[in-house]
């Protein structure tokens, strides 16, 4: 079977089949997600608050996404392998090319960077260079302090207006994926049906193309708390491989996520 590509994603968004993803950090979950048929794994830099223990993902290094890279892509053979570029990774270009040029190195086919509009020429500059690149808007976790706060985001019209625009323009300077993070159902499927490319939900409802969650929430063990928008899949399984067939089954029936899931 060929590895799971962009273009694939692209497809299952035309024939409106729901993608499922997860973050993955070791070769051990990236092998049982990977022959789960997760579609795409990313290597998030919530790694820092899940396995570093820290408050935020802001002391989360290149270092950092270049090791758990390698390990995911060392095991992982079907899926599509995402890396997060860390807070002020890509603060300017030059910078985005060498960070992004180093996760490629490391086994990763994307990255994923956070913010709208001052990114468009960073993102034209990296795809004209052969890295393919997610977006990701809405509640962006690398700019937490400026934020105020881990709070939903675009629930005010002229909010919410300035993310559509901002997706346009991430998606016209050459954007293949786009995470969606906390923001209001209704707004999450005016993006989802204004944009050509997949727009995969955390928080934003089961309108968009498809999911993603941290898998320590996923499976209950987050120290602190469980998201709202999360659901511990263990929980009705009491198996890992089993929480992650019915994470997939439940995303691809439109079971999850569930009303109490969203905001709105
Ligand atoms: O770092 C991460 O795990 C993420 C997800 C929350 C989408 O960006």
């Amino acid at each position: 079977m060929p590895r799971i590509s962009v273009s694939h994603l692209m497809k299952m968004k035309v024939e409106h089949q729901k993608i499922t993803c997860i973050t993955a950090y070791d070769a051990s979950f990236a092998t049982i997600f990977d022959q789960a048929g997760i579609q795409v794994l990313l290597v998030g830099d919530s790694l820092g608050m899940v396995l570093q223990g820290h408050d935020s993902t802001l002391p989360v290094t290149i270092d950092d996404i270049k090791y758990h890279t390698g390990c995911v892509a060392n095991s992982a053979k079907n899926v599509l392998i995402m890396a997060d570029l860390p807070f002020m990774s890509y603060a300017n270009t030059d910078q985005a090319y060498a960070n992004a040029a180093i996760l490629m190195q490391a086994g990763a086919h994307m990255v994923k960077l956070e913010g709208g509009d001052w990114l468009a020429s960073t993102i034209q500059g990296l795809v004209t260079r052969g890295v393919p690149v997610c977006g990701h808007l809405g509640l962006t976790p690398q700019s937490v302090n400026v934020l105020g706060g881990y709070k939903v985001q675009g629930r005010q019209e002229e909010q919410a207006d300035k993310l559509l625009n901002d997706a346009l323009l991430l998606e016209k300077s050459g954007i293949q994926l786009l995470v969606l993070e906390c923001v209001p159902v209704v707004l999450a499927k005016r993006i989802t049906h204004a944009l050509t490319i997949p727009v995969i939900g955390i928080g934003a409802g089961a309108e968009t193309d498809g999911q993603i969650l941290v898998m320590h929430d996923a499976f209950g063990i987050s120290a602190g708390f469980c998201p709202k928008f999360s659901k511990n899949f263990l929980l009705e399984t009491g198996d890992i491989r089993g929480a992650v067939a019915l994470y997939k089954k439940q995303v691809e029936s439109g079971e999850f996520p569930a009303t109490e899931h969203c905001f709105y």
